[in-house]
């Protein structure tokens, strides 16, 4: 009892001082907060949605309070620039919200310092390189005609059944990267395996936000829940990384990959075992899902969008013709192809908040004070929709990058899917090219429509750290190339 009244005492104490200090000092304004829980009550599910009107009332630069932690959101392509590229170094580091990022001993979730520094730099000579992008250039090419002659295959018994392209998708990202990174694909009992921890780990007790978030919350927490189940988890991650990867890897291969340069890294005792699954770890869950995501809304657009459908296929048709299939080789050939990927990557950012940076000290923002230890999220989304930066942004037009040459890899701060400065995504190219052949070949080998009226296709969003389709596409397809294309294998 006496436990629990010091306790409440101390929380009321510091709410009352937070409330204080947060009055006194010049941070962005923002949405009035509630006693302990700040503004957690009044955040959607899609908290894009909620920052993007607290912006439209409070500017571009607000304050949100979830629970206890300061999260500053940007929203102009103005003030991107200054947290990714003139505040860069002060803001480079990462929020860790839950037990499951490793501590930091990847790379994802570690805060800028020396090991962070070699990791990246290990993870970019080893995997992101552009002679191991070409490296692994047939692989990527092997992948992605078995996932068109699955389609086909799955046609030859149903032509009038819907695809629903994340099965395939899903599958072939999956199986690029985890040949990158591990050197072999799963076993289908390996990946189901593998989905599963991954979905179980964003469940977790202590991996949700408003326990994160509440310092309070987390206290009175932590008398009630037992490490038990985190316990049991980890455990369970570990026994299918020894079974899905290490034996594998110890059990000879011919192509060194990535995870064998990191294991001889270990012997000479300069990487942890820890740090070793982290990083794969890293790669296997953030290449899957965001490209799969990213191919599936750009085949939504052009289900809803036959003209440009059209036409894509008429470059293909004239650059690949009617004998092959598209290769990585043709991608410089065919700049249409590579617009409507911009405008799906613009319109439809699979991280719309980018992954949370955090304050190692205090800096200026747009005139306000971001101070130290405070999250910092910029709303790719929103900068990417911003009429002031786009004309009819909400229009799906890929013309508008024919018109004028736009990077998308963090140089123009107006379309920063990949992010930008320090923390920008490792494997930017890397995935323009796995996108660019997988939507080239799914456009090239079949015409898409849509199995209910177009104006029926579902696209909202589902909330997350990564944005899926709430509704599965499905989409009718047919076949525009002579059958024996379809059934060449590569393996
Ligand atoms: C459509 C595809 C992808 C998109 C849009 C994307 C986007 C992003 C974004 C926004 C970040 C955070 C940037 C920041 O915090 O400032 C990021 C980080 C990262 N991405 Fe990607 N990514 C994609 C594909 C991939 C792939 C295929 C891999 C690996 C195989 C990958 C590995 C990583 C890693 C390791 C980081 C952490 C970098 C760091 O913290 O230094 N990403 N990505």
């Amino acid at each position: 009892m006496d436990l629990l009244l010091i306790s409440l005492t101390t929380i009321i104490i510091a709410a009352f001082m937070q409330n204080l200090r947060r009055r006194r000092s010049n941070i962005p304004p923002g949405p009035p907060t509630r006693f302990l829980i700040g503004n957690l009550h009044q955040l959607k599910p899609l908290w894009t949605q909620s920052f993007s009107e607290w912006s439209h009332t409070y500017g571009p630069i607000i304050s949100v309070w979830l629970g206890s932690q300061l999260a500053v959101v940007v929203s102009s392509s103005d003030l991107a620039k200054q947290v990714l590229r003139d505040k860069d170094y002060q803001l480079c580091n990462r929020h860790r919200t839950a037990r499951m990022t490793q501590n930091g001993s990847d790379l994802i979730w570690s805060d800028y310092g020396a090991h962070y520094v070699k990791m990246r730099k290990l993870c970019t000579l080893e995997l992101f390189s552009l002679k191991s992008i070409e490296c692994f250039r047939l692989m990527r090419e092997m992948e992605v005609s078995s996932m068109v002659k699955s389609v086909f295959n799955d046609l030859m018994t149903d032509d009038q059944k819907p695809v629903v392209l994340r099965n395939y998708l899903g599958s072939v990202a999956l199986n690029i990267v985890s040949r990158l990174v591990i050197g072999k694909t799963f076993e289908p009992k390996e990946g189901r395996e593998f989905k599963s921890i991954v979905d179980r780990e964003t469940r977790l007790p202590g991996a949700t936000k408003m326990l994160d978030y509440t310092i309070w919350l987390k206290r009175v927490s932590s008398w009630f829940t037992s490490d038990n189940a985190f316990m049991k988890h980890m455990a369970r991650k570990r026994k299918w990384f020894k079974r899905a990867v290490m034996d594998e890897v110890y059990g000879g291969r011919d192509q060194k990959c990535f995870v064998q340069s990191l294991l001889e890294l270990k012997e000479k005792n300069e990487l942890t075992e820890e740090t070793v699954m982290g990083l794969v770890w890293n790669m296997l869950t953030a290449g899957a899902d965001t490209t799969a995501i990213t191919i599936e809304w750009a085949m939504a657009e052009m289900v809803r969008c036959p003209t440009v459908q059209e036409k894509v296929q008429h470059e293909l048709d004239s650059v690949v013709g009617f004998g092959r299939l598209m290769s990585d080789t043709d991608i410089p050939k065919l700049p249409y192809l590579q617009c409507i990927l911009k405008e799906a990557l613009r319109l439809h950012p699979p991280t719309p908040l980018m992954l949370p940076h955090k304050a190692s000290e205090s800096v200026q923002i747009g005139g306000y004070r971001v101070p130290k230890g405070a999250t910092v999220y910029v709303n790719v989304q929103a900068i990417a929709r911003d009429p002031a930066n786009w004309s009819n942004p909400d229009e799906f037009r890929p013309e508008r990058f024919l018109v004028e040459e736009t990077d998308v890899k963090g140089q123009d701060f107006r379309v920063l899917p990949f992010g930008s400065g320090r923390r920008v995504c490792p494997a930017a190219q890397l995935s323009l090219n796995m996108m660019t052949l997988a939507l080239g070949n799914l456009l090239h080998c079949f015409s898409w429509t849509s199995s209910t009226p177009r104006e029926h296709i579902d696209m909202t969003e589902k909330p997350g750290l990564v944005c899926y389709m709430k509704t599965p596409l499905q989409a009718l397809a047919s076949s525009r190339l002579p059958q024996e294309l379809y059934l060449l294998t590569f393996h």
